[in-house]
């Protein structure tokens, strides 16, 4: 998501600066800024879109002076991709700039106090309100160091936030929860910074920082501390030899395995100001005002189209309100009915792709409501839909589609809960139940991820012959067939395809052979032993099978790939990355262009 960098040292700071953000611009971004102090006063430059924006704008700037500043790349969440949101924000006084990355999730109620006492705010953003908290509560008793803590103290959700102060130029202070942020140790020169590539040019000496942990630099000195209390911490200085490819990549061999990996911090990201973890509830705020629709007509492509499939399951279920999914190029060709009181979902990753805005025009053309899920603000769908529902996944780079489509399921999981409440039709132990697995998965699938690789590298080097695979699965488990060999094929060039294992016996079996194998979802959930019957059936020709399973149910199938037990349906959080991981070591095994598969696009903007 943004990207942050600061620098205190003794050259010009802000060429640095820029050059720091052109290395964090894989990390995706729609505007950006740099503040330092020159002149006694707090200088912030800032511009719309990409950083030769920004570099036009300081271009004659008086600004060689300053051997201190701050950088930021903006990634919307709160508020339009616009200058007067991007960062750095200044407090009114213009004594002090902050660049934030992450999420205030209790912005509204601390906008509302710091406003009751006088103050103006100049953005939309969540962001704004840490600087304007902090500066309120510096007074003059107290140290920044002290009113920085004071105001972390008060904020809910996650950041990484770096401030300058005029009266001390040369110094930063800057902060973590839940958000990247590390520093650069240097000779007289020190950086803070969301990651290594932007600081990988001066310095390979870096400092991770924990969650609570505050600290102070300068160009000499660096000093971490414990953000409550305020006591210093010892931290341990580590020496990096990665390349800057790897270092953009965090370490990993692709952004798709980064992006896979990232999937425990995006479900948390997802749930972060939505999900009520004390009274097991779910708020969203941006359906408030929408009436409880009669009919869903989902519609998407790909990837986010599967989710809809999955999502169907959930909304029925537990809202008991009519859903059909359908494939965006279809739809919009298809003059599709439409009844009083529907709406249209449209989930797309990249909120540009043509045919599901034709599909979300068609609707609106009809006078049908459109609701956006998507993960870009600012994109065309955001633009377009009459509500939106940010996914908040961090920008994807990897063309095959991931951790999008784990935030799609929260979110559609979500909605199910929410519209379920609002409807009656959702028992209370069913929703604490499912609140309750959710907040729990991130830690779960953290635990889980090296295990799911290492299994999905043992079955890569056994399976990377086959020249076709079966993908079957029942129930919510069915869209999740689909997607484990939409994205084998995608990435591996393999053969795939994804069926409802009921329908086998109506042709495909035909296709079995040893050389033919099959990737089973077998599932702990009602269907389970209709999979089992299915899985029988492909054995009794010779095939050969992958299951994916949960303990307690004893298989016989060449390979049982078993993974936590976790509540009802969420077991789909599991078994994506299992997919998505023996995809990619299929991939990797056959030495293929993981990251930027032939002939695919990250975003399909022609029919
Ligand atoms: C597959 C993949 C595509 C996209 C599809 C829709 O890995 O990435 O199938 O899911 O092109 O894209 P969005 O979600 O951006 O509308």
């Amino acid at each position: 998501m943004c990207g942050i960098i600061g620098y205190a040292g003794h050259r010009p700071a802000v060429p640095i600066i820029v050059e720091g953000l052109k290395r964090l611009e894989y990390r995706g971004y729609d505007s950006a800024g740099v503040t330092f102090a020159q002149h006694d006063e707090l200088h912030v430059i800032r511009a719309e879109g990409k950083l030769c924006e920004l570099e036009t704008r300081l271009n004659g700037q008086d600004m060689f002076h300053a051997t201190t500043a701050l950088g930021h790349t903006r990634w919307a969440t709160h508020g339009l991709p616009v200058e007067r949101n991007a960062h750095p924000h200044r407090d009114p006084g213009g004594r002090l700039a902050l660049v934030h990355n992450g999420i205030i999730e209790n912005y509204q109620p601390l906008r509302k106090r710091l406003k009751d006492k006088g103050r103006t705010f100049f953005s939309d953003t969540d962001s704004e309100v840490l600087v304007q908290l902090i500066a309120e509560l510096w007074t003059s008793d107290i140290t920044l160091r002290e009113a920085f803590s004071k105001a972390l103290a008060q904020v809910e959700g996650t950041y990484a936030a770096a401030l300058l102060n005029l009266d001390e130029p040369n110094k930063i202070w800057a902060a973590r929860k839940s958000s990247p942020l590390l520093l650069g140790v240097g000779v007289g020169e020190n950086f803070v910074a969301s990651d290594i590539p932007a600081f990988l040019g001066y310095t390979r000496d870096v400092v991770f920082l924990e969650d609570g942990e505050l600290v102070e630099l300068e160009p000499f000195s660096w000093q971490v501390f414990d953000a409550a209390t305020l006591e210093p911490l010892e931290k341990k200085v580590h020496h990096i030899t990665w390349d800057f490819q790897a270092a953009q990549k965090g370490g990993y061999r692709h952004f798709m395995l980064k992006e896979i990996f990232e999937q425990p911090a995006v479900i948390a990201n997802c749930l972060a100001g939505r999900v009520d973890g004390k009274a097991l509830s779910v708020t969203l705020p941006e359906l408030e005002s929408l009436p409880v629709p009669a009919q869903i007509q989902i519609v998407a492509c790909g990837t986010s189209y599967h989710a809809g499939l999955w999502g169907q399951h959930l909304l029925e279920s537990w809202a008991k309100i009519p859903v059909r999914v359908e494939i965006a190029s279809e739809f919009r060709y298809r003059n599709p009915l439409f009844m009083p009181d529907d709406l249209v979902l449209a989930i797309s990753q990249s909120g540009e792709t043509a045919d599901t805005l034709a599909g979300m025009r068609l609707a609106k053309e009809h006078g049908v409501p459109v609701l956006g899920l998507c993960n870009v603000l600012g994109s065309s769908v955001t633009r377009e839909a009459d509500g939106v529902i940010y996914t908040q996944a961090g920008p994807e780079i990897s063309v095959a589609s991931t951790k999008a489509m784990c935030s799609q399921l929260v979110l559609l999981t979500l909605l199910a809960l929410y519209w379920g409440r609002r409807k009656g039709t959702l028992a209370r132990e069913v929703e604490t139940s499912i609140i309750t697995g959710l907040l729990g998965l991130p830690q779960v699938l953290e635990a889980e991820l090296p295990r799911l690789r290492g299994t999905a590298q043992e079955l890569a080097s056994e399976y990377s012959t086959a020249n076709s695979f079966f993908y079957l699965g029942r129930g919510p488990a069915y869209p999740l067939a689909l997607e484990g060999a939409l994205k084998l094929k995608e990435i591996s060039y393999i053969h795939a395809e994804g069926y409802a294992a009921g329908e086998m016996k109506h042709g495909p079996i035909a296709l079995i052979e040893p050389e033919f194998p099959t990737f089973a979802l077998a599932l702990n959930d009602a269907l389970l032993p209709k999979v089992v019957s299915n899985l029988v059936e492909v054995q009794a020709r010779n095939g050969r099978v992958i299951a994916l399973c949960q303990s307690g149910f004893e298989l016989t199938v060449d390979h049982a790939w078993e993974v936590p037990q976790v509540y009802g349906p969420l077991n789909s959080f599991l078994a994506l990355p299992a997919l998505q991981l023996f995809a990619y070591e299929m991939a990797v095994y056959l030495g293929k262009d993981v990251d930027q598969p032939r002939n695919l696009a990250k975003s399909v903007t022609v029919e």
